[in-house]
């Protein structure tokens, strides 16, 4: 499939593992230069190498996105390294503590909301303004099915998500005058390295146990994998999907059809 995206330049926020890394590789193999970013260094130093192993002119730049300069710097980085913008992704998620709400420490809405939220603002706010002028630019966040109904015991990252939607279709009306498309993708349950550090504590016998009733859940009968969330995103990101704005696709197996 040519998804038209060839020797164009994509930042990929939180690129550095699972879905972010996923769609790093999904874009490297369209020829797309590739910069990912986290504020991991050791998992930006493995994903580059895979990067480059598939042919891809990629680079890691180390940011964390609950510090406003940190963004701004990223941008400039991304700017000097490659001269434009076309594509981004953000896929920087705060790690979900499951707890009821009265059993949450009060910095914890700020801790995540500052990542989950101000974070992906903050984002959208220097890509935005590295396309503008062009006529030309995609954005996609990546939220989450939880961000489309009430979750229990992960009331702060539903809110969170909630708000990645709202922002994504407000901000999608926005600049889509200017060229630039703005879309999500929730994901239901993937099988990451997130979800793997959430059941690591888990004995082999109950993480099975929890994996199959997970799976019983969901109408496909097994969790996505970070390939199918990636495959979304590049057809979000590529001019095959030109009329899609301020769109959230669902991509869960059924769960929540
Ligand atoms: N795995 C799932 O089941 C699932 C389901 C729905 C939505 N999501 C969402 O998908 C996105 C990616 O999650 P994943 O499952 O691939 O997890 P992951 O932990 O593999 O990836 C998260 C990435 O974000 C980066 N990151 C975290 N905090 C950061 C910060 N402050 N600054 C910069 N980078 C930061 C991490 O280094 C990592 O690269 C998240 O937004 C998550 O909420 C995941």
């Amino acid at each position: 499939m040519n998804y038209e995206l060839t020797s164009k330049v994509v930042l990929i926020v939180g690129g550095t593992t699972g879905i972010g890394l996923a769609t790093a590789r999904a874009f490297a193999l369209q020829g797309t230069k590739v910069v990912v970013a986290s504020r991991n260094k050791d998992h930006g130093a493995a994903a580059v190498s895979s990067l480059v192993a598939l042919g891809s002119d990629a680079c890691f730049i180390e940011c964390d996105v609950g510090k406003a300069a940190s963004v701004d710097n990223l941008l400039s980085s991304v700017l000097r390294q490659f001269g434009r913008l076309d594509c981004a992704v953000n896929s920087v998620g705060y790690d979900l503590r499951l707890a009821r709400a009265h059993e949450m420490a009060p910095r914890e809405v700020s801790e995540q909301l500052s990542v989950d939220v101000e974070g992906v603002f903050s984002c959208m706010r220097v890509e935005i303004d590295a396309m503008l002028g062009k006529n030309s630019g995609t954005i996609v966040n990546v939220a989450s099915t939880t961000g489309l109904s009430g979750t229990p015991k992960a009331a702060l990252y539903s809110a969170g998500k909630h708000a990645v939607i709202g922002l994504t279709r407000s901000i999608a009306k926005e600049y889509i005058g200017d060229g630039i498309r703005i879309n999500a993708v929730c994901p239901g349950p993937t099988a990451t390295p997130r979800r793997e550090r959430r059941v690591a504590h888990l004995s082999l016998k109950e993480r099975t146990e929890q994996d199959s009733e997970l799976a019983m859940e969901i109408p496909i009968g097994r969790l996505g994998s970070a390939q199918e969330i990636a495959n979304a995103i590049i057809w979000l990101s590529s001019p095959l999907s030109s009329y899609v704005v301020g769109h959230s696709l669902v991509i869960d197996g059924g769960l929540t059809a």
